[in-house]
């Protein structure tokens, strides 16, 4: 519905310059800055794009159009019936994120086509591009017409022809029984990918180019996967995630579909942050976002990943009134703004993935008493985060919705973390098929209406929905650290988040829960984790680092309270910003190391944030970025003496250095290691 108001309004959009449709001059479109050329063709009657950077080709001709049940496929027999164009140059302002100020500089080209023969002749359609300097949009928009009406489109037909075997870093998508995104990254060549997510990062064999294929507003759609040809081909084809019957999207025209993306960049720091997919998201619909605010979070939480609480009830439920008040006067003691608290609600007794319809979303258990744990946290200024974990169980979850959420307003509750754990939703169809957008949408939509902030895990990938719901904030949607605590294979390896970076968090924040001092995992195991055991695969300082590194609005201090007493380095995480103004990335290379410099939101003080792989690295900074002439100090939390993340993880070394723009700062990391830094100005 939504969709079709977006659909009505663009529709009367006047063109700036229309120009006649000739057969001969191919329609062409390039970027503001005139590097980024898109050229339409139509080949043996086929629709196609293709894409040049420098006059290099990126893309080759790319075949577009659709397959349906029950139609002949939108397809063949195509001629151009009409061109227009029109240039966007806007700056907008983001309530929150991870940049203040986004410009949207484009030259858009429409391009409508009709069927010249072929029973039923006639369809039409159009495919509006939209050039930016880093990167490119395209979307459908099928008009109504008599000859397509109610459809079921079987496969999208849009094709990304690679001219170059360029690498990727990629996870697969076909994983049956596995029908998420918590996997470790691979690379290899994009000729031998088989089927892989979005955001799909690659580099161009000579290094010039790199190139992330993902979606943007994706909002009755499926989810666009990418499916190799596997046999030495480099053309990777939109894969849409299906239904139970094999349909992937149901609809009746007037539709338009999700964008197609191509982030474009020289080198992997000009890949972050991401805005491509932002700009084509529509503006916020919530007109008072005053509410909506990133925070820091504790939560009862780490304790069930290692074992030592239970979502369940029993002696070691760990949402108990008293166990909640703890966190809430930690949160409060320690100015971190919110306090989670999972296992709260009755469904969790037995086999909580299989019983998805047990779950209450208004009943608590018995030792939880939710409106006195609400008031006690409002009486001390913290916000109570309520988990809603759904199993997949999607009609249990909508059919609650509302009452749910509206006992939470009326609590004064704001924010919740919702889950998704499960391999099959409820309706037997893809975790990522239409049927999930339109539930993720409903969610989005309804926490709008009650004021309530979303952090989603399982998610749909995000696809720049905070641009018009600003009150969807962060999700998981890839291996975060909950895997450090139980995974089979030991924990995620330390180059994940420097994989993770350049991937992944291209398409939005991640609530990857970072935060963990206890790396070994010794608290309530009676003993250090062996290295074969699953643990955290980082030394203490890249914890502290990741909060710069890994963008999230919603970030955890993820460890038990208790870990954090008498630790110095936890002042680190009391300090660090969670908006930002500006963000520079100094350095990086994806898989091996990133280091990005932040400006907080409405303040002066930088953050510092490096990371790198299981190799020691170091790198000299230039404080550039800081304002000229002004004394600020910096605050250093660097591996200590000796620290590896293998064999020695713990040491952190604090130090204070007062420097100017023209400082350049030393960093050395250890191996798995780290540094944090916090720049603030001298008093
Ligand atoms: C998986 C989520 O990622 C995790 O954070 C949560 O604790 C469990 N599901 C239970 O909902
Ligand atoms: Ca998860």
């Amino acid at each position: 519905m939504w969709m079709r108001r977006w659909a009505r309004s663009l529709a009367l959009l006047v063109p700036l310059a229309a120009a006649a449709a000739t057969a001969q001059a191919p329609p062409r479109v390039s970027s503001p800055d005139g590097r980024n050329v898109v050229t339409v063709a139509i080949r043996d009657g086929r629709l196609t794009y293709a894409l040049d950077r420098d006059g290099r080709a990126l893309l080759l001709p790319s075949l577009l159009g659709f397959a349906f049940r029950g139609a002949p496929p939108l397809r063949d027999s195509l001629q151009v019936t009409d061109t227009a164009r029109q240039t966007v140059d806007d700056t907008w302002t983001q309530p929150w994120g991870e940049v203040a100020r986004v410009r949207d500089h484009h030259n858009e080209l429409r391009v409508s086509v009709a069927e010249t023969a072929a029973p039923p002749a006639g369809r039409r359609f159009t495919v509006v591009f939209r050039v930016f300097d880093d990167g490119v949009g395209f979307r459908y928009e099928v008009p109504a017409q008599p000859g397509l009406g109610e459809f079921e489109i079987s496969d999208e037909l849009t094709e990304f022809a690679l001219a170059d075997d360029a690498r990727a870093w990629w996870i697969p998508s076909n994983r049956p029984r596995l029908d998420r995104s918590e996997m470790l990254f691979s690379s290899s060549p994009v000729s031998v990918l088989d089927s892989v997510q979005t955001p799909l990062t690659m580099e161009t064999r000579d290094g010039r180019t790199f190139i992330v294929i993902h979606e943007a507003n994706l909002v009755d759609y499926a989810r666009m996967f990418l499916a190799g040809a596997r046999m030495q081909d480099r053309t990777l084809r939109a894969a849409l995630a299906p239904y139970a019957d094999g349909v992937k999207v149901r609809g009746r025209t007037p539709f338009v579909t999700p964008w197609r993306t191509i982030q474009l960049a020289d080198r992997a720091t000009d890949l972050a942050p991401s805005v491509l997919g932002l700009n084509l998201n529509p503006p916020s619909v919530i007109p008072n976002t005053s509410w909506i605010k990133p925070m820091k979070y504790v939560g009862i939480w780490w304790g069930m990943h290692i074992g030592t609480m239970t979502w369940s009830s029993g002696p070691r439920h760990g949402a108990t009134t008293a166990n909640a008040k703890r966190y809430i006067d930690f949160a409060a003691a320690n100015g971190l703004g919110g306090v989670l608290v999972e296992g709260w609600n009755v469904g969790w007794d037995g086999d909580w993935i299989q019983n998805r319809n047990a779950f209450s979303f208004t009943q608590a258990y018995p030792d939880y008493d939710l409106a006195e744990v609400a008031r006690y946290a409002h009486a001390k200024g913290v916000k109570l985060i309520v988990h809603n974990e759904t199993s997949g169980g999607i009609e249990n979850y909508e059919r609650q919705m509302d009452s749910a959420f509206a006992l939470y307003h009326s609590l004064g509750l704001d924010a919740i973390k919702s889950g998704y754990v499960t391999d099959l939703i409820s309706t037997g169809d893809s975790h990522y098929g239409q049927v999930m957008a339109r539930h993720y949408r409903r969610v989005i939509e309804t926490a709008a209406k009650y004021g309530i902030m979303l952090d989603v895990h399982e998610p749909m990938h995000d696809t720049g929905e905070r641009r018009t719901y600003p009150n969807m904030m962060s999700r998981e949607g890839a291996r975060g650290q909950e895997y450090n605590a139980w995974s089979s294979e030991g924990g995620n390896p330390p180059e994940h988040e420097t994989i993770l970076f350049f991937t992944r968090l291209l398409d939005g924040p991640m609530d990857f829960t970072p935060g963990i001092f206890d790396i070994l995992i010794t608290r309530g195991t009676g003993r250090p984790r062996r290295p074969d055991e699953p643990r955290v695969r980082t030394t203490l300082a890249k914890q502290l680092a990741l909060y710069v590194v890994l963008y999230s609005p919603l970030q955890m201090a993820a460890d038990l309270p208790e870990n954090y007493e008498h630790q110095p380095a936890f002042q680190f995480i009391r300090d660090v910003a969670v908006d930002w103004d500006t963000t520079r990335v100094l350095a990086g290379k994806i898989g091996d190391y990133v280091v990005v410099a932040r400006r907080e939101r409405n303040g002066p003080s930088w953050f510092v944030g490096a990371i790198t792989d299981e190799e020691r690295r170091s790198f000299d900074i230039t404080l550039s970025f800081l304002s000229p002439g002004r004394a600020y100090v910096a605050e250093i939390y660097a591996d200590g003496p000796g620290a590896d993340w293998l064999t020695n993880p713990l040491p952190v070394a604090i130090s204070r250095q007062r420097v100017t723009a023209a400082t350049r700062l030393h960093i050395a990391l250890a191996p798995g290691g780290g540094q944090a830094i916090r720049i603030r100005p001298a008093r």
